[in-house]
């Protein structure tokens, strides 16, 4: 998969790509993640890429012609599958939209800065509006990467164990049950006897029994 993220700040996006699981997908060549400075496409000597509101109010607007002829230009070199435009009045990231999303072939990502980008980009190019969360970040550039990680980690492949990505929280509505790892007792606090048995049919049972309390305890509406 290509992920060509556009943006304004793209230090920002220096280090999460470089690590762990991300760093292994695109070293498999599974995920190859581009960032594109859109300042390469400002206008003028000064590069510029935003502007006042018409209207009047606080806050610069990411002008049209700069992320039109990036958009243009890129267009050029892939067909995406979606042209994604991170805000947080777009329609919530969660785990099914990551599942879709991990199955295309390229992405092209468009990061909002200042009070976001010109409504006719909006309107004309991108195709899928995405949030975060209910909340205001200062950009889209971190919204990118937890977009790109969410959806990286589920391309094929990526995972060494493909099926430990089934029981993540949220695979079937669900939160994930406990987990423990060695020593069996730390100060007095001891492992569920369970997962010491060796019993694989009694672990998978307790798992299954301990995710539900577990989502009935932290988020009741999944259950719904
Ligand atoms: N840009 C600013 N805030 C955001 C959010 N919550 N989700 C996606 N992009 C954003």
């Amino acid at each position: 998969m290509y992920i060509d993220i556009l943006c304004a700040v793209p230090s920002l996006l220096e280090s999460p790509f470089q690590h762990s699981i991300l760093k292994r997908a695109s070293d498999r060549n599974l995920l190859n993640v581009n960032v594109i400075d859109l300042r390469k496409y400002g206008i003028g000597k000064h590069h510029q890429i935003d502007d006042y509101q018409y209207g009047g109010g606080a806050g610069m607007v990411m002008m049209v012609e700069p992320l039109y002829n990036a958009i243009t230009d890129l267009k050029k070199k892939r067909t995406y599958d979606h042209i994604i435009y991170m805000t947080p009045d777009g329609q919530q990231l969660d785990q099914s939209r990551a599942n879709g999303l991990s199955l295309a072939e390229n992405l092209l990502i468009i990061c909002g800065h200042y009070k976001g980008i010109d409504q006719r980009i909006r309107d004309h190019l991108v195709t899928l509006e995405i949030s975060i969360g209910d909340y205001v970040l200062s950009g889209g550039e971190l919204a990118a990467a937890v977009l790109v990680d969410a959806v990286g980690r589920l391309i094929p492949g990526v995972l060494n164990d493909e099926s430990s990505a089934l029981f993540d929280s949220y695979q079937d509505d669900m939160l994930a049950p406990p987990i423990y790892t060695r020593p069996a007792t730390f100060k007095g606090w001891t492992v569920p006897d369970v997962l010491l048995s060796g019993d694989d049919a009694a672990i998978a049972s307790w798992r299954d029994e301990q995710a539900f309390k577990h989502t009935q305890r932290q988020r009741p509406d999944l259950l719904d």
